[in-house]
């Protein structure tokens, strides 16, 4: 068979070969392909409509609560409005000159008077139950379910699905575990 095949007419195996490489390109094309869209969703950035880095912010002293006051006790740990960032922004000016032109993007806005929409990264679907409050009086870091936001520009996705909200709540002692996993807890 082989034999036969390099016998026949050069053309013939430039054909072949070339047919097999152009097949073996396009598989390769299609596992990147397949990789990419497979990679962990923390890879990618929401498009916020205006600058903001944690990192810098945590750096300078900021505390979460300041911003995120709601996360001690209730479902909604809230963004911060405009207006708690001009609280500061009016006055202060960064430490490298060329983030004021990204601070001046925020006093644009704030002249403007339109409110502020940060695209949401962490939503939960209607039908789950979740509440910070129970989270933290248990000590669970926030770093646990949100990554190290404290080093992130913008917050990013994190894995909060089932399977890693129960991972959690199994490994709690026995007595609170039978609740803890419980269909009722954390669906309506
Ligand atoms: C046990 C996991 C867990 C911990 C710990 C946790 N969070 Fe959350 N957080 C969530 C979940 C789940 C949501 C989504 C809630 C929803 O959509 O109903 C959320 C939502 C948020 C949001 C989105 C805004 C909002 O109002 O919903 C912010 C901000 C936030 N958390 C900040 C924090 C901060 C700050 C801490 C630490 C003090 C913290 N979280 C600790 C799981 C956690
Ligand atoms: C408690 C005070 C405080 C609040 C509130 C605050 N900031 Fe800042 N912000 C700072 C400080 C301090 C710096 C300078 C940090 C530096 O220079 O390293 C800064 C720097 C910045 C910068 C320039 C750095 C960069 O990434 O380009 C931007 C943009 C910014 N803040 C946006 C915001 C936004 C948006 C909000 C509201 C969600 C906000 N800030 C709320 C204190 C604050
Ligand atoms: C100066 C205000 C400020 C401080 C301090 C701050 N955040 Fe945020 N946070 C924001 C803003 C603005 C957003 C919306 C933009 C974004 O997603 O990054 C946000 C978004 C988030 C989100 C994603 C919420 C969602 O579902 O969209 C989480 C989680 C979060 N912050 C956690 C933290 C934690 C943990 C800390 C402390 C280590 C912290 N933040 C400190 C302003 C702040
Ligand atoms: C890192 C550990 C951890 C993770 C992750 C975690 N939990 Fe919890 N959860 C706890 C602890 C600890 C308690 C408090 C148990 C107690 O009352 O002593 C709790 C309590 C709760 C409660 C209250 C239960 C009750 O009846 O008092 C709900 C609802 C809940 N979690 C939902 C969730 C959801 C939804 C997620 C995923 C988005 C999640 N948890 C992720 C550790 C975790
Ligand atoms: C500790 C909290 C927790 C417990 C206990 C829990 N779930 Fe969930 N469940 C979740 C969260 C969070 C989601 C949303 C996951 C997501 O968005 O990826 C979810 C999603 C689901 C979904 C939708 C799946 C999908 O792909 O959209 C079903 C169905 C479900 N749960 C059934 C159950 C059943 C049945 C039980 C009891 C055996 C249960 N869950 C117990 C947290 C929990």
């Amino acid at each position: 068979m082989l034999q036969s095949l390099f016998r026949a007419r050069p053309t013939r195996v430039w054909l072949l070969l070339g047919g097999a490489a152009t097949l073996i390109g396009l598989a390769a094309l299609f596992a990147a392909f397949w990789i990419f869209i497979q990679a962990p969703r923390a890879q990618a950035y929401a498009a916020q409509p205006l600058p903001f880095e944690h990192s810098k912010h945590v750096q300078a002293g900021v505390n979460c609560f300041f911003c995120h006051p709601g996360a001690t006790n209730g479902p909604v740990a809230g963004l911060p409005s405009l207006a708690k960032c001009m609280g500061c922004h009016v006055a202060i000016t960064p430490k490298d000159a060329k983030d004021q032109a990204d601070i001046d993007k925020l006093i644009k806005q704030w002249e403007t008077g339109r409110p502020i929409r940060w695209v949401k990264i962490f939503e939960q679907p209607d039908f789950v139950r979740f509440n910070h409050r129970p989270h933290l009086a248990q000590g669970v870091a926030c770093e646990t379910c949100h990554g190290n936001v404290a080093e992130m520009g913008y917050a990013q996705v994190y894995n909060l699905n089932m399977g890693f909200c129960l991972n959690c709540h199994r490994a709690q002692s026995a007595e609170k575990v039978t609740r803890l996993i419980d269909c009722a807890t954390c669906h309506y």
